[in-house]
């Protein structure tokens, strides 16, 4: 558009360099234009931006680590049977629960609908024999994404709720399309303004979903909003993740009539109230996941207890051809640290493929390995963003486009100082500040601490020197 294309032979390399600064002009515009864009969402959507700066960790790199680490439970199993314990006005006793600041937040949600709730050490009690309030605070509800579970259990309790278009961590558009289709099939009237949305249903009634995309959250929000709607519901092409199936185990102890959970099609027959019981919480199939590539990465030899490997088998699969030892026990999983890495390809799937979650630090990993591995994020289309940051740290990483990279190794690491975009972006600066150069700074760390409860003091067991600086 700026210039005619010339026939003449000579001006030819001139016109084509040009050509190629032309483009990376428009590709760095377009990079810087993202994260402008992304930093006012982060502000709008999160509010977190008061404790950025307030909190980072400092990482000197290289050390091997070595011992055991204890797997968590699961945080988004934890988020979701919190809001489930709101269908039943007994008792829920969750066990296993982390305390992080996701957990933290969907608690203080619950308690601020009159909702009672007391905590212990990794224990928590919720009994919602009165919901007083169907408004979330809009606050609350902007920091994580899983807050939009909450309007299930409250609609079909109080025949009305209104809360703020969910927050979460910006890995993309996050939409809730799906979420506002479903509970309209349930008869609800859904009324939108003001970034807040209104549901209204005097009855739930059964229905019939199929989801256009897989979607965890939907799946899990539908089916808990069936558990007392009249009659059957039928959702189709459900999300398969092992946190679905545990709830709705769980929720069957209770009286609820879910089938068929952990496949495609799950039936729930609506019941007219549910009771009370103990849920044990699932381990975090992603907090096991990331200390594998840890293992790999920085060890030694590294013994994750208390994880389930079932949950986790692509991953396992990735890092067996990667050439990563690994030994496998029940509960268990003991890692070596990989001398020779080989570059293998991964593209994210729901599960049982390789989850999203956990191709950060695959990719990280790849960074070590020799020649070119493409990592394709399929589910998310700015997960692949963060990647910015280790090229800061001396990785060679070219994006092809927001949904795939190709990384180039094997590159040595320095340490830096840099800003975690989201959340498992973050754990990974953190590994990768584990096996850098030097000195890394972490800041933003609050989206860390979201998922992972008081990691500094987990790696420090393992020899890590990490060390949380609060200003
Ligand atoms: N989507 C829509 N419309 C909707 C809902 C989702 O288009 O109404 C799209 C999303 O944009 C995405 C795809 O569907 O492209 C799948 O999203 P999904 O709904 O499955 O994601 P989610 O339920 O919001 C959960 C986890 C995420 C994890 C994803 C994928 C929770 C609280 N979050 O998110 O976990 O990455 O499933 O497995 O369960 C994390 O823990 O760090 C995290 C982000």
């Amino acid at each position: 558009m700026f210039y005619q294309k010339s026939k003449c032979p000579f001006f030819l390399p001139f016109e084509a360099a040009w050509q190629t600064i032309r483009l990376s002009f428009f590709k760095e515009l377009g990079r810087i234009l993202f994260w402008v864009d992304n930093i006012i969402f982060f502000r709008y959507n999160t509010n977190a931006c008061n404790s950025i700066f307030m909190s980072y960790f400092e990482i000197i790199g290289g050390k091997k680590l070595n011992g055991e680490i204890e797997v968590k439970g699961a945080k988004n199993a934890a988020l979701k049977a919190a809001a489930a314990a709101l269908l039943s006005r007994e008792k829920w006793i969750i066990t296993n629960f982390p305390f992080i600041e996701d957990t933290k937040r969907i608690l203080e949600l619950i308690e601020d609908l009159g909702v009672k709730v007391k905590r212990f050490d990794s224990k928590v009690e919720i009994q919602a024999d009165q919901i007083k309030k169907n408004r979330l605070d809009d606050e609350l509800a902007k920091k994580l994404r899983a807050s939009i579970i909450l309007a299930g259990p409250v609609l079909a309790r109080t025949g009305e709720v209104r809360m703020h278009h969910p927050g979460g961590c910006v890995i993309g558009k996050r939409p809730i399309d799906m979420f506002l289709d479903g509970f309209q099939k349930f008869g609800t009237k859904v009324k939108w303004e003001n970034a807040h949305f209104r549901l209204d249903a005097k009855k739930l009634k059964g229905a019939k979903i199929f989801f256009p995309k897989v979607t965890v959250t939907g799946t899990e929000t539908m089916m808990i909003t069936a558990v007392l709607a009249e009659g059957e519901t039928i959702l189709e092409n459900a999300a398969m993740e092992p946190e679905i199936s545990a709830l709705a185990e769980f929720l069957n102890k209770c009286g609820a009539k879910i089938s068929g959970a952990g496949t495609p099609t799950i039936r729930i027959r609506g019941v007219k109230k549910i009771g009370g019981g103990k849920m044990e919480l699932i381990p975090d199939r992603i907090e096991a996941g990331t200390f594998a590539i840890l293992g790999a990465l920085a060890g030694g030899k590294i013994k994750i207890t208390k994880c389930n490997p079932d949950h986790i088998r692509s991953l396992l699969a990735h890092l067996e051809k990667a050439g990563v030892k690994i030994e496998e026990k029940k509960n268990e999983l003991i890692v070596w640290g990989a001398k020779k890495l080989l570059p293998v390809s991964v593209a994210t799937h729901e599960y049982p493929g390789f989850a999203t979650d956990l191709q950060p630090p695959f990719t990280l990993l790849m960074t070590q390995a020799k020649g070119s591995s493409l990592i394709h994020d399929s589910i998310f289309e700015s997960r692949l963003m963060f990647t910015d940051a280790l090229n800061l740290m001396g990785a060679h990483i070219v994006m092809n486009d927001p949904h795939r990279v190709t990384v180039n190794g094997p590159t040595k690491l320095f340490g830096r100082k840099i800003v975690s975009p989201d959340l498992r972006a973050g754990i990974t600066l953190v590994l990768a500040g584990l096996i850098a150069e030097g000195k890394t700074k972490i800041e933003n760390i609050y989206q860390i601490d979201r998922g992972y409860e008081k990691i500094e003091e987990r790696l420090q067991k393992l020899g890590a020197q990490i060390k949380r600086i609060n200003k």
